[in-house]
């Protein structure tokens, strides 16, 4: 039947291809052909079947995209952790810890989004620049507001993006203008929120239940959010253990816990749908437990040596058989790139390579791109799939009929700071990109088959 449903609708690309799968970090496909109908990918297959594929199918060249040699596709790049509503601060504030950070910069800045103009104007501007720099899916964290928050679904939505939203629960150690003022309320609007974002009904946007991190909420709240989710099916998202600061205030705070890993366990927070955002700071129990559930972690390198919280042993988690992913982490981190987050990843796993052993199994920029695209370290548990946020196994690689979530590079784009010679292979092309390129190398981006920016009419949507 797809043969009909094919002819002028399919698009079709014709060049090298680079992704990940579960065994390798990094494949690179030179000369394919792939086909692209409605959202998904239809067929991937070597140039020879050219003219074979076109009979098939029934398109025609009015449907191809040559690639040139400076161009490559990859998969959309996935940012597992990012404040939407932190981007006022994005470069500023990076002088205190964070506990102090959040007291004295992140909240007043949240609170400012009771104005809706002013959240549709700071989302608009956050989304664009994800989309720009070839974030095609995201985790987003809003604030507390609830009209503010359905705005950051409303403008994700509007502009293609595939993504997580969360209205974020807060109620205790947070000023008095920026918190819930109770478990109801707070239950209440978390509910509504949830629903609007359903009744918007595109299957790329989904809310996430979004309790900030335990110090900021009590017991009962938790207890509720952690009920709330299950009603849904929805997934969760905090913090955890991301300072030491936080981790002891955690101990003082839920006396009772194992750990601050079984604070969020016991309350049902933990699930193959939850993104634990940093676990820096954890004991093996607390890593075997999220293994156990099925919990995908985000590691977020800006941030942590930004605001200094800590070295992540990212090489740790994987090895333990945790879902990681990377996250920007904006404003904790002051980059929204997801090219900068892999970046990072590398130099934090090198200076740990520089204070432990010889034999420390440094990240490699291979496992990077994957940790930025499908996810590294298959759940080996619960048989949950590669990819940290979960999205069902439908993105992260350019397996047959996954959506093709996608991003046309280009190393020879004009302006590029990629330096490229006559020498270079596929390749040097694509770390160099990794390593060197920006947005101005992102060409195209596509979500759901979906082209949503094209640089060569600057367009977006
Ligand atoms: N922990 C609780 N809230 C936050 C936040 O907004 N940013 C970071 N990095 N950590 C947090
Ligand atoms: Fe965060």
């Amino acid at each position: 039947q797809s043969k009909l449903r094919a002819r002028s609708d399919m698009e079709v690309f014709v060049g090298a291809f680079v992704h990940s799968t579960e065994e390798n970090p990094i494949v690179i496909l030179p000369g394919m052909v792939m086909g692209v109908l409605n959202t998904k990918i239809e067929f991937m297959e070597s140039i020879e079947e050219l003219d074979h594929l076109k009979a098939e199918y029934g398109f025609t060249d009015s449907n191809i995209h040559y690639m040139t040699p400076g161009q490559f596709m990859m998969p959309g790049l996935v940012d597992t952790h990012i404040h939407a509503s932190q981007f006022p601060n994005n470069g500023v504030a990076m002088d205190l810890p964070l506990l102090e950070w959040l007291q004295t910069y992140t909240f007043p800045t949240e609170a400012n989004f009771s104005d809706t103009l002013f959240a549709r104007e700071v989302y608009s501007k956050v989304v664009e620049r994800l989309l720009r720099n070839g974030t095609t899916t995201a985790a987003y964290f809003g604030t507390i507001h609830l009209e503010g928050s359905k705005i950051l679904a409303d403008v994700v939505h509007d502009k293609g993006q595939r993504a997580l939203i969360g209205k974020v629960n807060m109620m205790r150690n947070c000023p008095e203008y920026y918190r819930e003022l109770s478990v109801q309320e707070s239950i209440r609007d978390t509910e509504e929120f949830i629903r609007y974002v359903k009744t918007i009904q595109s299957p790329l946007v989904h809310p996430v239940v979004t309790p900030r991190f335990a110090p900021t909420c009590p017991e009962d709240q938790l207890a509720s959010l952690g009920q709330l989710a299950a009603k849904y099916g929805c997934h969760i998202q905090s913090h955890l253990g991301e300072t030491q600061p936080e981790c002891n205030w955690v101990k003082e705070l839920f006396p009772w816990a194992k750990s601050y890993t079984d604070v969020y366990d016991s309350m049902r927070l933990l699930s193959e749908k939850s993104v634990m955002a940093h676990c820096i700071w954890l004991g093996d129990e607390e890593i075997y437990t999220l293994r156990e559930r099925g919990v995908g972690v985000s590691h977020c390198p800006n941030s942590n040596l930004s605001i200094r919280s800590g070295l992540c042993d990212v090489r740790r988690l994987i090895s333990h058989g945790l879902k990681v992913g990377l996250g920007t982490d904006c404003s904790g981190g002051y980059s929204a790139s997801m090219l900068d987050a892999i970046r990072q990843s590398l130099q934090v796993s090198n200076v740990l390579a520089l204070e432990r052993d010889q034999d420390y199994q440094r990240l490699t920029y291979k496992e990077a791109f994957r940790l930025a695209t499908l996810g590294g370290a298959k759940g080996r548990t619960l048989g949950v799939n590669q990819l940290v946020l979960n999205m069902e196994d439908r993105i992260g690689n350019f397996e047959i009929d996954k959506e093709f979530d996608a991003l046309l590079i280009d190393v020879t784009a004009p302006g590029s700071a990629i330096d490229i010679f006559s020498k270079d292979t596929i390749e040097d092309k694509i770390q160099k990109f990794i390593y060197t390129g920006d947005d101005r190398n992102i060409a195209r981006v596509y979500v759901a088959g979906h082209r949503i920016l094209d640089l060569h009419n600057r367009n977006i949507h």
